[in-house]
């Protein structure tokens, strides 16, 4: 997710500022910039697609900006491809404010277009760049900035975290939390903001954490911070202990636990802004027409966890749409003759949106005469700009190799484009109870989340087996591929998957007294038969760990010696609940293990050969 800095102090600011976003780099990002006011109230910015080195020589270029006051941006797109116009810092028509900002304003759209009517033009495609030109607007009209911010702040919906700064008030910078991270850090030559502690460390230890609402007015030597009422308020100082490197990874032992703990907050991000008036509204198919409306089959199509996601997104929209839909992997699909043309839709799916056997898949498709419509995490990645057309998921950047974070929320995009659809083709049932589960599923999520210490035990148990089966019937077979796929990538434990009811032509001799088996049981209309697939692999000797809701918890006790219990939502977005459980144990067996659980070995993270 995108990085912010600021400074206001008694030193040139663009050093500092440079610094910081070095120690944001790990978030991930796609272009840089700062934004300095000098002392004579010059309001200067420099930002450029690329890493940082290419902003670095950008200021080295020309004359190196002056002041002792700026802010800084990493971004992460979300909204417009990453490009030098839509990097931040954000600047007004009126060239006197800039902003940085890391979250999504949901509401962007529909302010765009009024700004636009009343004459305000737009340079870049971003959410944020609404941000700035409705400050500008409202500073034009009260010429009092921080009256100017208040009413954005009562007109913007969203998340968002934001720097500001006015050359009308040189010295000054403003700095505004919701629903995103930003913390103040108090130093010996000056003030700072940070989208996290790591940009900081360097400068000062001493911090306080802006709470949603909160807008913080900073000088080099004060801070103010006011509620929402504009009521002045003090706030605890913190002395952070962390090293950088922990702070990179927000205090979390890996990247991988942090991105499991993310995963409310990234399906929120990923769904909210995709729900509106208790629909579900995709903008990214408003040029599509009726697209459902001539298909006849779907391919899904995608590599490794991304094709598991198409494996329970087979399930689930058949159900949905009463159409033939098929998971592809991509290395097998562009090899196939698959029956392609415009009545069969392609669904590629894909975190980094650079897989290579995706990306063939997806050549293959329009070649062969189908549209391609994408899932990709990666705003302007290779897949994304060769697809007809593409839904991002907001997860932010995914650092650890094993998805966790792209893989929620590429499903609950996948399940909510399958709702849409069904929508289309007026064979929607539930559609309410559906958007109220949407709704409800970033606090469920943060259920399975709350008892880490459960899934540490039963892996504490278990971590010396080499050798671990996972059943499941419907979804859960699906399940359960996911699961075996985290516990062997980063563990090294062989596992396997299986449909449970096929386990008896064949498989089932390899169980004997004391293998491990995972039985997934969450999907209710099958949790009876699960049950008895768990008879048959205990009368062989294995131990089983059984998952299901907290409604069938009793059935499956009844057999299983370990069990996650997960809370109930509506069945089309239930596999969303059950993989947490699955990822959490793969990463605790790892954690016993000493494993490599960020990089595990011969993994990378985008697969970009053949
Ligand atoms: C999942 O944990 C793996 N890292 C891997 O299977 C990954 O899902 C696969 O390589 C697909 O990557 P993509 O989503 O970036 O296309």
């Amino acid at each position: 997710m995108c990085g912010i800095i600021g400074y206001a102090g008694k030193t040139e600011a663009v050093p500092v500022l440079l610094d910081g976003l070095e120690r944001l780099e790990y978030r991930g990002y796609d272009s840089a910039g700062v934004a300095v006011v000098s002392s004579d109230g010059k309001l200067q910015v420099r930002k450029s697609r690329g890493r940082l080195a290419v902003l670095r020589s950008l200021l080295s270029g020309e004359k190196p900006l002056s002041g002792e006051i700026g802010i800084g941006h990493t971004r992460w797109a979300t909204h417009g491809e990453p490009n030098d116009v839509n990097a931040h810092p954000h600047v007004g028509q009126e060239n006197k404010i800039a902003v940085v900002h890391n979250g999504i304003i949901e509401n962007y759209l529909e302010i765009k277009n009024s700004l636009m009517r009343k004459g305000i033009s737009f340079s870049s495609d971003t959410d944020t760049e609404v941000i700035v030109q409705l400050l500008e607007y409202y500073y034009k009209k009260d010429s009092n900035l921080m009256d100017a911010v208040y009413r954005v702040l009562s007109r913007i919906k969203g998340a968002y975290a934001m720097g500001i700064l006015c050359s009308d008030y040189p010295g000054q910078m403003v700095a505004v939390r919701k629903d995103a991270p930003l913390l103040i850090g108090f130093g010996d030559d000056g003030n700072y903001i940070a989208s996290d502690v790591t940009a900081l460390l360097s400068h000062t230890r001493t911090v306080t954490y802006l709470e949603d609402d909160e807008v913080a007015v900073i000088t080099a030597d004060t801070v103010q911070i006011y509620d929402s009422d504009r009521c002045c308020t003090e706030k605890e100082k913190h002395v952070i202990e962390w090293d950088a490197a922990a702070a990179e990874k927000g205090g979390y032992a890996h990247f991988m636990l942090k991105e499991i703990m993310e995963q409310p907050e990234a399906v929120r991000k990923t769904v909210s802004p995709r729900l509106a008036d208790g629909k579900i509204l995709l903008q990214e198919l408003e040029d599509a027409g009726n697209i459902i409306q001539n298909i006849s089959r779907i391919y899904i199509v995608a590599c490794g966890s991304a094709y598991h996601v198409g494996m329970i997104g087979k399930y689930t929209l058949e159900k949905l749409l009463h159409i033939p839909v098929e998971a592809c992997l991509a290395s097998e699909f562009r090899y196939s003759e698959p029956i392609l043309g415009e009545t069969a839709l392609v669904i590629v799916i894909s975190q980094s949106g650079e897989t290579l056997d995706s990306m063939a898949a997806l050549r293959e498709a329009k070649k062969r005469g189908s549209k391609v419509l994408s899932i990709v995490n990666v705003m302007g990645s290779s897949i994304a700009r060769e697809s007809d057309f593409v839904l991002y998921t907001w997860a932010g950047p995914e650092i650890a190799v094993a998805t966790t974070k792209a893989y929620t929320t590429q499903m609950v995009l996948l399940i909510m484009l399958g709702v849409f659809f069904a929508r289309k083709l007026k064979q929607m049932e539930e559609y309410d109870r559906i958007i109220e589960a949407l709704i409800a599923l970033p606090e469920k999520i943060k259920e399975v989340l709350k008892d880490l210490n459960h899934y540490q035990k039963i892996a504490s148990r278990y971590f010396n087996h080499n050798r671990v089966f996972y059943m499941g019937r419907n979804v859960d077979y699906a399940l359960g591929l996911e699961g075996s796929l985290k516990l062997k990538e980063i563990s090294y434990i062989h596992s396997e998957s299986y449909a449970a009811g096929e386990l008896k032509h064949g498989t089932i001799s390899l169980i004997e007294p004391g293998t491990l088996v995972v039985a997934l049981a969450t999907y209710a209309p099958l949790v009876e038969k699960s049950l008895s697939n768990i008879v048959e692999v205990k009368s062989r000797g294995a131990e089983v760990i059984g998952m299901t809701t907290e409604k069938t918890a009793d059935i499956i006790s009844s057999q299983a010696s370990e069990m996650f219990v997960i809370p109930r939502t509506h069945p089309v977005l239930q596999p969303i609940l059950g993989v947490i459980p699955l990822q959490l144990f793969a990463y605790y067996v790892a954690l016993n293990r000493g494993c490599d659980i960020d990089k595990p070995r011969n993994l990378a993270k985008s697969v970009t050969v053949e």
